[in-house]
């Protein structure tokens, strides 16, 4: 029988009738320069590989859809947004998610202690909306200045290559906020045991807007209906033994044999403000919002059901960025939310190119087509229709071309006013208690994980770093700097005499019977 496939060619659509042998001059004779098909196929090989994330470069992407309720909580969600994605019902947005870890390269084994990339591109009916967001709730830093240090700090030595908790832990010692996210990532929820069962969170403060321009603060968050579960440093090592793609091959898995995983969306809501009554300040990304006071809410549910059909077009080339919102979810002044904006769409158009926006995965739904002027660079594929328009690359225009959108009745127009400077960030002073309280709430099986791994990465450390991280855990909690000290055999009350930090808010004291968060 006739083969049936269809033909081989080059990119130029020539039919490829040798794939096998390089052209030569006779058999052994020096190959030829003017070999098209040669070239084609080497020189594009050549270039197979894009640099790699800076951050989240190991990672794995599935698509599926997101299904607002219409409410948040018991009432309509159009009280608090106008966003549709969020309050239209029987409406089911495409996403398409990407997990990942943070600090190792792109092969680097799933099992690692990281936080876990949870990003979500919502391609609604008024365009993306991206949420970038992690497992756990809250960050290492509150100042987006500070994120290349951190991330310095917490990659390979530039000499050694490797990853060192001294240099881990002189960034995180003489960085206090970090110490509410240190407890979290250093116990079992630094090792999440695959992506489904985990949570997601937007991390950062956001605004909702309403159709009379209203704001409302909002944290969102994903709840797993798989539930949560995590790993201890020995059971992620007996997997890491075997198997360096759990998490990937976990999540591939599950969809390929249709059992889709689900995600129930809920935000946290506050008056627009700064709410000096709280004793953390909302736009403080190092805090909880505290659970029992701002409750979880409902709004919507998320379902994964599609794995990519080829990993770089979809999962590599994804762009996602903090600053891809609808109307009816805005920014809020949290500063690392301000950094990373600008961030994530620069290093897109350095990883990915100028035209990121343009391939399939990037791009809006249909409803939302990108009518742009932006025109040319590399890579350009001309997606902006222009009808009859096509010489009008321009606007205003007599002649044509793209009108400017009508202005919501109610425009958000948050009044700002303050002395342009460099501050300290956060108005929230305590450091230490969310994190002892935190240690506290822990079950004893979470605790004990979390000091022995802190105690074996300390004994790694020179003396000064050792006495500043008991003296900061100690002042969480008593027991939780006393039990460290103990694991690393360092010297509690040479670590308790030390002064406070120079320029830093000298710590509370941790408060016993505080509420858990
Ligand atoms: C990825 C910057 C904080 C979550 C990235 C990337 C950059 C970056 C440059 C690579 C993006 C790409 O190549 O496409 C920053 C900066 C931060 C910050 C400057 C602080 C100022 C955070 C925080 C979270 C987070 C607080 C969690 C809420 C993520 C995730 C990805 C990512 C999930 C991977 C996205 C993907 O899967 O493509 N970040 N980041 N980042 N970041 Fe951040």
């Amino acid at each position: 029988m006739a083969d049936q496939r269809p033909t081989l060619t080059t990119r130029q659509g020539h039919p490829v009738r040798d794939n096998q042998s390089l052209r030569s001059v006779g058999e052994r004779g020096p190959a030829t320069l003017e070999n098209y098909q040669f070239i084609e196929k080497i020189t594009h090989f050549d270039r197979e590989r894009v640099p790699e994330r800076v951050v989240h470069a190991r990672g794995t992407g599935a698509h599926g859809y997101f299904e607002a309720y219409g409410k948040i909580g018991n009432e309509p969600a159009s009280k608090y947004t106008r966003a549709k994605v969020l309050n239209q019902t029987g409406v089911q947005t495409p996403v398409f998610v990407r997990f990942s870890t943070v600090i190792g390269g792109k092969d680097s084994p799933e099992t690692a202690r990281d936080p876990r990339g949870f990003a979500v591109k919502l391609k609604t009916v008024e365009g993306n909306w991206d949420l970038v967001g992690n497992n756990l709730k809250i960050f290492f830093i509150r100042d987006a200045i500070k994120f290349p240090d951190m991330i310095h700090a917490f990659k390979p030595d530039p000499v050694t290559n490797q990853q060192e908790a001294w240099r881990f832990y002189d960034f995180i010692s003489n960085t206090p906020e970090a110490l509410h996210m240190l407890t979290w990532v250093k116990s079992p929820w630094g090792i999440p045991a695959n992506y489904r069962e985990m949570e997601g969170s937007g991390v950062n403060t956001y605004k909702l807007v309403n159709d009379q321009g209203v704001a409302h603060l909002v944290k969102f968050h994903w709840v797993p209906k798989q539930g949560v579960r995590n790993l201890t440093a020995q059971q992620a090592a007996q997997i890491q033994a075997h198997d360096t793609s759990h998490a990937t091959r976990d999540l591939y898995n599950a969809i390929k044999g249709g059992n889709y995983p689900e995600w129930e969306f809920c935000v946290q809501l506050m008056a627009d403000g700064e709410h000096p009554e709280l004793d953390f300040d909302p736009l403080d990304d190092t805090k909880r919002w505290p659970e029992d006071q701002f409750p979880l809410l409902p709004v919507g549910r998320m379902v994964l059901n599609k794995n990519p059909d080829n990993v770089f077009a979809e999962t590599e080339q994804s762009a996602f960025g903090t600053g891809v919102l609808v109307d009816g979810i805005d920014f809020s002044d949290d500063k690392m939310l301000q950094g990373r904006t600008l961030s994530y769409s620069d290093t897109q158009r350095y990883r990915v190119g100028a035209n990121y926006l343009q391939l399939p995965i990037n791009q809006p739904q249909d409803a939302a087509r990108a009518h742009t002027n932006q025109r040319d660079g590399q890579m350009a594929y001309y997606v902006d229709e222009q009808g009859e328009d096509k010489h009008i690359n321009y606007e205003p225009s007599l002649m044509g071309g793209y009108k400017e959108a009508d202005r919501p009745e109610h425009e958000y127009r948050p009044h700002v006013e303050g002395q342009l400077g460099r501050y300290q960030t956060s108005r929230t002073q305590d450091d230490y208690k969310q994190a002892g309280e935190r240690y506290r709430t822990f079950e004893d099986w979470e605790r004990e994980d979390l000091v022995a791994n802190i105690g074996a990465d300390l004994k790694q450390c020179p003396e000064p770093i050792q006495l500043r991280m008991v003296w900061h855990l100690w002042h969480c909690d008593e027991d939780y700097g006393r039990r460290v000290a103990e694991v690393a055999g360092i010297d509690l009350e040479k670590a308790k005499a030390l002064p406070p930090m120079e320029g830093k808010p000298a710590p509370h004291q941790a408060r016993e019977g505080m509420a858990g968060v």
